[in-house]
């Protein structure tokens, strides 16, 4: 009785013929855009996954969560209690059967929901011929957000349905660590990270995650990158808790993008342990220190 998954992304953007180009062009995402002009991107028969809208802050400015049952998605809102504003109209709009907005203790706008629009009638075509990402019963992907107090957030979620996959002391810099937390909602390894970032991080997001089904595809998109001049952020490596071979693209709002292929997944058994890497191997930083995992 509890979140079941990462459904969908907003971001508000200053330039999304940027974004456009990225998503298409390196990603391999559709694209559409909605009545307002709003860039919606799919990745698998969703009607929708990423909403790209106009503005100034180059920012995640929401996150859908998704439960799998309006049983679940009542007793998630019941948890909420008065920090959830049910909206039938933004539910209408986000193609979902029901919606309820909160703001998570990292000021992080979510949009508890059930009942997505799926449309497997229009199939994902890829415009790049990716052959699909790894979603389903593992969502959408993962993102990671900025908490000032991981403690508290680790709490948060947990009430919500939440467990943590395991925890990673991040070398960042000569003198500083940074304590990354991630947790699972499905069998997917991490659906949320976070960190306490340092003061010059102003975005509420570090990076989102997309997990392709073919290994090629991975190399294709950085081959597209360095083809489209996409900045890359972190080069090709395997992370240490998820195992996912991955690269980070910089997106036109400086967000990063992890992109990667043949993570492991949350089996009976699972044991929660602290590691002082975030990668086994490759994962340099292109341009200084940064925020992953
Ligand atoms: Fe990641």
């Amino acid at each position: 009785m509890a979140i079941s998954a990462l459904g969908y992304i907003c971001v508000r953007a200053r330039d999304l013929p940027a974004w456009e180009r990225f998503a298409t062009g390196v990603l391999g995402l559709q694209a559409q855009r909605d009545a307002d002009g709003a860039l919606l991107l799919r990745a698998d028969s969703r009607s929708w996954r990423f909403r790209i809208e106009q503005g100034d802050e180059d920012d995640v400015t929401t996150v859908g969560w998704e439960c799998t049952s309006e049983a679940d998605y009542l007793a998630t809102l019941a948890k909420l209690g008065d920090r959830a504003t049910i909206n039938p109209a933004l539910a209408a709009s986000r193609g979902v059967r029901a919606l309820a907005q909160f703001t998570d203790p990292a000021g992080m706008a979510c949009e508890l929901h059930w009942g997505p629009t799926d449309a497997p009638h229009v199939p994902f075509a890829s415009p790049l011929g990716v052959s699909g990402f790894v979603t389903a019963e593992q969502g959408l992907g993962h993102v990671v957000i900025v908490a000032a107090d991981p403690a508290g957030y680790e709490a948060f979620y947990k009430d919500l349905g939440f467990s943590v996959s395991d925890y990673i002391d991040m070398p960042f810099g000569p003198d500083l660590v940074l304590p990354v937390t991630f947790m699972h909602c499905n069998p997917r390894h991490h659906t949320l990270a976070f960190a306490p970032a340092p003061a010059v991080f102003t975005k509420k997001c570090i990076h989102l995650m997309l997990q392709t089904q073919v290994l090629d595809d991975v190399g294709l998109a950085i081959d597209r990158a360095e083809k489209l001049g996409t900045p890359i952020a972190m080069t090709l490596g395997r992370h240490s808790n998820d195992q996912m071979l991955s690269v980070y693209f910089e997106t036109p709002s400086g967000i990063e993008f992890e992109y990667g292929w043949g993570a492991r997944v949350i089996e009976p058994g699972w044991q929660v342990v602290r590691r002082d890497a975030i990668s086994i191997w490759g994962h340099k930083m292109i341009g200084g220190p940064a925020v992953h995992g």
